[in-house]
């Protein structure tokens, strides 16, 4: 047998799935694609989150795009963050070009061009549904993450929240937070101090800088009404497709308090709304974070461990999230830990810190008895990547170089008369677009907290019924019912979402 064939049988053996699956590309050797020598990852360890990294053009974002439009096609909803906006030609089909079909060919996988139905999502007020949070739903944990407070400093925002909820004041931007801080001290010193004791005015004085300086990286683009509801992400088209959700980030490239923001809230929304997942065959959603340091860069510790946290916990709702960056050191130690998938694209070894950078990468793949790590991660070509995944049973997949297939759809942006036409056939356009007045965005707020308390009631209710039915406790403690936005502080086992949704998050 030819090393050829054994490295055929290698790579067959190796990633063998019975249940569905995404074919990546054909394993190479000898820096030749074997064709047929399919590497395929399971759909089934997808939501095990994951790595796309290598050196600039060396193909990324293209494996993110094939990734991504696969998943559709398997009708599992994606979302894409797309920080230097060139995703959107997931809507056409491929052009085709005679370099793709060769590239095909060496696969062994025949070329299909589609384009995938898409939906446009956008922070700012460039075209796209808007995506948006009330500072009541954001709520004082994450509040007080992203502004970086101290535990004195937490404290009166939590209780800035609970006398908000107490007077049902629904605090919709920063402006109404701003303002109870500064009633705070100053004409309600007397009733703040009698209902939560005293307050530091330059405690207050701190968070109001704070909140100045997010305030100036655009976040009063993100806080405001309408909401936007995380279930609006897993819709699927009419022929089964998933949809394609895009955000469109290029504006906020050098604003990164107001991305961990958004990034924090969504993550935080989606782990509370979305049900515990079994064991099961397929993710729910899968999220792509293109150019992911950005997330990372200038993030506190605290903002970083809450990031960490929520990465762990979010998996077991059937969410996966893939960083897509240029070098893996860009990702905290913690995170990569955890993750299922790797696509390493090429990196250059120009200087020193490249070579260290090279052999550290190197050093986190399995030994394979075909490559010599470090030595492929240097001459792999455009649209070639050393992938690691995780087979069925969990356990990682032999080390395959990989010819990558090419996208089904352009690998180029929409025309502005083509990104038109998504918006226009856009339903969360209707419904998140139009601004909606005061008073009635007070009420549907009020709604929210009174359904929220009446949960904790009925919570409460069921939970006395339960002592009272068992009469080896005492029931004489009186339970002491506690708002839910201070409870979500005093207890920090609960993480309120861009929604206010309510969930207690297990550690
Ligand atoms: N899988 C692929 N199939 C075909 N061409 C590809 C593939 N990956 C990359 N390319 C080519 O390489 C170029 C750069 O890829 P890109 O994904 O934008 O790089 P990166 O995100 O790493 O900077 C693309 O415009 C495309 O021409
Ligand atoms: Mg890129």
């Amino acid at each position: 047998m030819s090393t050829t064939e054994k490295f055929f049988e290698h790579i067959e053996k190796g990633y063998t799935t019975k249940g569905d699956f995404i074919t990546m590309g054909a394993g190479m050797f000898n820096g030749e694609a074997v064709t047929n020598a399919f590497v395929k990852v399971p759909l089934k360890t997808l939501n095990r989150h994951g790595l796309i990294a290598g050196a600039t053009g060396t193909g990324k974002t293209k494996t993110l795009q094939v990734i991504a439009e696969n998943l559709s096609d398997k009708g599992i909803p994606v979302l894409l963050m797309d920080l230097k906006g060139d995703l959107s030609g997931i809507a056409q089909p491929s052009p085709g070009h005679p370099k793709i079909d060769e590239r095909h060919e060496k696969i062994g996988l025949p070329f299909e061009a589609k384009g995938f139905p898409v939906e446009i999502l956008s922070l700012s007020e460039q075209n796209g549904v808007r995506l948006r949070a009330t500072v009541s739903e954001f709520g004082p944990v994450l509040l007080s993450r992203i502004l970086d407070l101290t535990v004195t400093q937490e404290g009166i925002v939590a209780v800035v929240f609970k006398y908000c909820d107490d007077n049902k004041l629904p605090l919709l931007d920063l402006k109404d937070f701003k303002k109870v801080l500064q009633y705070a001290t100053g004409e309600g010193k007397k009733e703040f101090q009698e209902a939560y004791g005293r307050i530091s005015t330059s405690s207050t004085g701190t968070i109001l800088r704070k909140i100045i300086e997010l305030e100036q990286q655009g976040a009063d683009l993100f806080f405001g009404e309408k909401s936007f509801e995380v279930d609006d992400l897993v819709r699927i088209d009419e022929n089964g497709r998933g949809y394609i959700n895009i955000i469109r980030l290029t504006d906020i490239q050098d604003r990164p308090k107001l991305f961990s923001t958004f990034m924090l809230s969504l993550l935080a929304e989606i782990y509370a709304t979305f049900p515990e997942q079994g064991d099961s065959d397929r993710p729910e959603l899968v999220l792509f974070i293109d150019e992911a340091h950005l997330i990372f860069k200038e993030a506190s510790k605290a903002l970083l461990d809450q990031i960490e946290s929520i990465v762990k916990l979010i998996r077991s709702k059937g969410i996966g999230l893939y960083f897509v960056t240029q070098n893996p050191t860009d990702v905290p130690d913690d995170v990569l830990a955890q993750l299922g998938l790797k696509v390493q694209h090429a990196l250059r070894a120009f200087t020193a810190k490249d070579r260290k950078a090279i052999k550290l990468t190197a050093e986190n793949y399995p030994d394979s008895e075909f490559y010599d790590t470090k030595e492929v991660l240097t001459s792999l070509g455009i649209g070639e990547a050393l992938i690691s995944a995780l087979d069925e049973k969990g356990r990682p997949t032999p080390l395959a170089a990989t010819l990558l297939r090419a996208p089904m759809s352009r690998m180029d942006v929409l025309t502005n008369a083509e990104l038109k036409e998504v918006l226009g056939k856009s339903k969360l356009i209707k419904k998140y677009n139009e601004d909606i007045d005061r008073e009635s965005a007070y009420e549907i707020l009020n709604e929210k907290i009174e359904k929220a308390e009446k949960e904790a009631e009925k919570e409460e209710e069921r939970e006395r019924k339960r002592k009272a039915s068992s009469r080896s406790r005492s029931s004489s403690r009186r339970s002491t019912r506690m708002n839910p936005v201070v409870k979500v502080l005093t207890s920090a086992t609960f993480i309120r979402g861009v929604l206010g949704v309510l969930k207690k998050v297990i550690r």
